[in-house]
C-alpha cells in the first residue's frame, strides 16, 4: 500500500456516509412499489422481520470483516479469511460494476424530472403531460437516456475523486440532512391529505391471508439491495472506520435509518395514491412507473404545495441516488488502489469508464435499440437494463451475501469477530452468542433460500 489509507472523521460521519449508501432507488423507488405489489403490511411485517434477522447481522458482519482486515473487499476476504476467498471478494467488485452501470441510468431519470418539474413548476402543467406514453418516448430516446446517465457518473466520479475524507463524508454530510429535510415536509403535507388514514392501515395493519409466499422471498431480496448488502460496499465503508467507533451501534443506526426512510417515503407516495378516486385502481400492473408516471401528475393536481415539492423531490431521488452510485465505485476504486497500485485518480477514471461502458449498452436498452431492449436471458426480462439488474439483485447480491455468511460465520475464529464487536464502545444491550447464531445458521438458511428458490421456482423477487 503505497498511499495512506482514509479514513471517516467521527463515527456519525461514517454512519451518513453508509445510511447514504444504503438510503437510495431501493428505498424511493422499488419498496413503495413492491409493497403495493404485495398488499402492505404483512409484506411490511415481513421485510421488517428480515432486515433485524437477516439485514442487521450481516450488516455487522461486512463492516467487522472491513475494519479488522482495514483493506478493500477482495483483500479483506483474502487476507483475513483465505486467499481462495479472494473471488468472493472480485465477485463484489464485478456487480458493483454491474449496479453501478445500469444504477446511473435510472438515477439519470431524476435529473430529467428535477428540468421537468422545474418547467411545469413555472410555466403550469397540463394534465396527462406524465403519461406512460410520454414516459414511453423519454426512455426510448437513447441518446438522451446516455447523456443523463454520464452527468450522473461524472457527479459520481468527481465525489470519488477528492476520497473518502473530502469527498465521500463531506458530500454526504451535506445532502443527508436536506434530503431528510424534504421528506418530513413532504410528509406533513401528505398526512393532511384524505386518503391517509387508509393509507397508514394498508402499510401497518398486517392481513396474513393476503401473504403468498413470493412475497417472503422478495422481502429478503430487498433487505440486501437496500442495506447496500453482498457486493463488499460495506466492508469497504467498514475498512475506514476507526478502531474507537463501535461496528454493532454504526450497524445498527445504518438499518435504521435506512429502514425509517423508506417507509416514510412509502407513507408518502401512498397517502397521495389512496386520496385521488381511482388511482389506487387503476395504477394496476404499472407499479414500477408509481415515481415516474403516477407521482409528476398528482403533485401539481392533488399534493398541497406540490408545486413546491415536485422539483425539491426529484432533487431528493438524484441525491439518495449519488450517495448510493458513490459507494458502489468506491467498492471499485479501493480495489484498484489496493491491489492494482493505482493511485485514487487513476483507480476512479478506471472505474469510471469501465462502468460507463455498461451503462452505453443499458441507456440504449429501453428501446433505443431494438436488439438490446428485446432479448431475454431471463424470462420477462427484456433487455440489457432489466437483465443486469435481475442478474444483480437475485442472484449476485444473494450469493456474495451467503460466502460472507460462511466467511465470517464459520471461517473466522470466535475469537477475531469477538475482539472486533466487543469493546468499551459496544453497546451493552448486544448479545453475541445471538450474533454469531444469527451469521452462522439463521442468515445463510435464509439466503440459501432465496438462492434455492431462484433455482428451482424461478420466481422473480428482485
Ligand atoms: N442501497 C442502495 C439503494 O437502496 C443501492 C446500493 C448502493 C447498493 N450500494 C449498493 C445495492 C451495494 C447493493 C449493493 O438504492
Amino acid at each position: 500500500m503505497n498511499q495512506p489509507r482514509g479514513q471517516w472523521s467521527s463515527r456519525l460521519g461514517f454512519i451518513i456516509a453508509a445510511a447514504g449508501s444504503a438510503i437510495g432507488l431501493g428505498n424511493l423507488w422499488k419498496f413503495p412499489y413492491i409493497t403495493f405489489e404485495n398488499h402492505g403490511g404483512a409484506f411490511v411485517l415481513v421485510y421488517l422481520v428480515c432486515v433485524l434477522m437477516v439485514g442487521l447481522p450481516i450488516m455487522i458482519g461486512e463492516l467487522l470483516l472491513g475494519r479488522k482486515s482495514q483493506l478493500n473487499a477482495a483483500g479483506a476476504f483474502a487476507h483475513t479469511i483465505g486467499p481462495k476467498w479472494v473471488h468472493a471478494g472480485r465477485l463484489g467488485v464485478l456487480t458493483g460494476l454491474i449496479i453501478l452501470g445500469y444504477y446511473t441510468v435510472i438515477a439519470g431519470w431524476s435529473l430529467y424530472y428535477v428540468a421537468k418539474c422545474l418547467t411545469w413548476s413555472f410555466a403550469g402543467y397540463t394534465p396527462g403531460l406524465s403519461s406512460p406514453e410520454a414516459f414511453g418516448a423519454f426512455v426510448s430516446n437513447g441518446p438522451l437516456q446516455f447523456t443523463l446517465s454520464m452527468l450522473f457518473m461524472g457527479a459520481t466520479v468527481a465525489v470519488i475523486m477528492k476520497g473518502v475524507g473530502h469527498g465521500i463524508e463531506k458530500l454526504t454530510r451535506t445532502l443527508m440532512p436536506i434530503l431528510i429535510g424534504i421528506l418530513l415536509l413532504m410528509l406533513f403535507n401528505a398526512l393532511r391529505m384524505t386518503g391517509a388514514g387508509e393509507a397508514l392501515r394498508f402499510i401497518f395493519i398486517p392481513n396474513f391471508a393476503e401473504l403468498e409466499a413470493s412475497s417472503i422471498l422478495e422481502a429478503l431480496g430487498h433487505a440486501f439491495f437496500t442495506l447496500s448488502l453482498g457486493m463488499g460496499a460495506m466492508i469497504t465503508y467498514g475498512s475506514y472506520l476507526r478502531r474507537e467507533d463501535s461496528v454493532v451501534y454504526s450497524a445498527l443506526a445504518v438499518v435504521a435509518l435506512d429502514t425509517i426512510i423508506a417507509l416514510l417515503a412509502t407513507v408518502i407516495m401512498f397517502c397521495v395514491i389512496f386520496s385521488v378516486p381511482g388511482l389506487k385502481e387503476s395504477i394496476g400492473k404499472s407499479t414500477v412507473g408509481m415515481l415516474f408516471i403516477t407521482l409528476p401528475e398528482q403533485f401539481y393536481t392533488a399534493l398541497p404545495m406540490g408545486r413546491v415539492l415536485a422539483p425539491l423531490f426529484y432533487i431528493l431521488v438524484g441525491f439518495a441516488a449519488l450517495t448510493s452510485t458513490i459507494s458502489m465505485l468506491e467498492v471499485i476504486v479501493s480495489w484498484l488502489i489496493d491491489e492494482r497500485g493505482m493511485t485514487r485518480r487513476n483507480a476512479t477514471l478506471a472505474g469510471g469508464a469501465s462502468a460507463v461502458t455498461i451503462s452505453i449498452f443499458c441507456a440504449m436498452s429501453l428501446g433505443a435499440v431494438g436488439g438490446l431492449s428485446s432479448f431475454e436471458i431471463f424470462p420477462g426480462k427484456a433487455g440489457v437494463l432489466d437483465t443486469l439488474d435481475h442478474l444483480a439483485s437475485n442472484w449476485l447480491l444473494p450469493i456474495g451475501g451467503f460466502l460472507l455468511t460462511i466467511a465470517v460465520g464459520w471461517f473466522m475464529s470466535r475469537e477475531d469477530t469477538y475482539g472486533e464487536l466487543i469493546d468499551q464502545y459496544t453497546p451493552n444491550w448486544f448479545h453475541y452468542g445471538m450474533w454469531r447464531f444469527f451469521m452462522r445458521v439463521v442468515a445463510p438458511i435464509a439466503v440459501g433460500s432465496i438462492i434455492g428458490f431462484v433455482i428451482f421456482a424461478g420466481t422473480d423477487f428482485s
